[in-house]
């Protein structure tokens, strides 16, 4: 299924002074390009679910989401697309559909809004919970919140194809994983993937484990994959949803000095990462370093 043109995702590259980062290549896989609002990442994760919805001959999909998720929008704006019904449920009872532009707009796109208590929007992984949902709505493919599923993980696999051959260096921001563990399956052994988780106190290691278990079974053979992941833990700027006027000094000058957008809960944190390594190294041979551009610009 192509709904959306990925070829839209170029690889920007960043020039940077080469006697302050010698022997560096680095590039950008800007697939915020990809689409306004079925951005980033997003498109990559949604695009075998959707497929799966009308193998299943189902008329939707039903997901979760806080206030301002750019999943719940993404699933709005692609099933609108993909002329599929949608169902969000939103963290929040005191929420309405116009309570803020996002869900304005998911509203706008034909998705449908329940609002929840946080007790138990908190329940709804539980598998009493799922099935609740599943009974009440039979006709849609039950997808969790951040389009955290094997599909997505397969889907986010794919991102590599698109890279250039070798890359030494991978760089992802991380919130439930999937993106960089469908990296991780579709790189080269010999590609190091730096992930950069935004929530404080995160276990990188642990989650990615979690998520690779249904796809590779064998513990041995996660571990083997894992030791290619490196973990910048400390650039969360506070924790999720957090930031200060270092983070946002460093988006603007992105913005001017390279002509690269980035937004300050995911892609700001983790293109701050890359670039504070990228200042301690020093490379003897030449080195490919990409950074995954995942979106997430509808939300500032
Ligand atoms: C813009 C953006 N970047 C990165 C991520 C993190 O991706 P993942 O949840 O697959 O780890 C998200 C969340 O889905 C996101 O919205």
């Amino acid at each position: 299924m192509e709904l959306f043109d990925t070829s839209k995702s170029v690889l920007q590259e960043i020039r940077l002074p080469a006697d302050e980062f010698p022997n560096v290549r680095l590039l950008v896989k800007r697939d915020d390009l990809i689409h306004p609002e079925v951005s980033g990442n997003k498109w990559r994760k949604l695009k075998f679910t959707i497929e799966l919805v009308s193998y299943q001959k189902k008329d939707g999909i039903l997901t979760f989401g806080g206030a301002y998720s750019n999943h719940l929008l993404a699933v709005a704006a692609a099933c609108k697309f993909a002329g599929l019904k949608s169902i969000g449920v939103v963290r929040g009872e005191e929420l309405t559909a116009t309570s803020n532009e996002n869900l304005k707009r998911c509203s706008e796109l034909g998705m449908e809004l329940i609002f929840v208590s946080r007790e138990s929007y908190d329940e709804r992984a539980e598998k009493s919970c799922q099935e609740g949902w599943k009974e009440a709505h039979p006709h849609y493919l039950l997808v969790p919140e951040g389009g955290a599923n094997y599909y997505g993980m397969v889907g986010c696999q794919e991102i590599v194809k698109e890279l250039p051959e070798k890359v030494d260096h991978l760089f992802v921001a991380q919130g439930t994983t999937t993106t960089s563990c469908g990296l991780l399956l579709g790189s080269d052994e010999k590609t190091r993937l730096h992930v950069v988780p935004v929530l404080k106190g995160f276990d990188s290691m642990a989650e990615m484990r979690k998520l690779l278990f249904p796809f590779l079974i064998d513990e041995e053979t996660i571990n083997e994959y894992l030791e290619r992941v490196e973990v910048h833990s400390e650039v969360h700027f506070g924790g999720y949803g957090k930031w200060n006027p270092e983070l946002l000094d460093f988006i603007t000058h992105c913005k001017t000095a390279f002509d690269l957008p980035l937004d300050k809960i995911y892609t700001g944190k983790a293109f701050y990462a890359l670039m504070e390594w990228l200042k301690v190294q020093n490379f003897q041979t030449p080195q490919t370093i990409a950074f995954l551009h995942t979106g997430g610009l509808n939300n500032g």
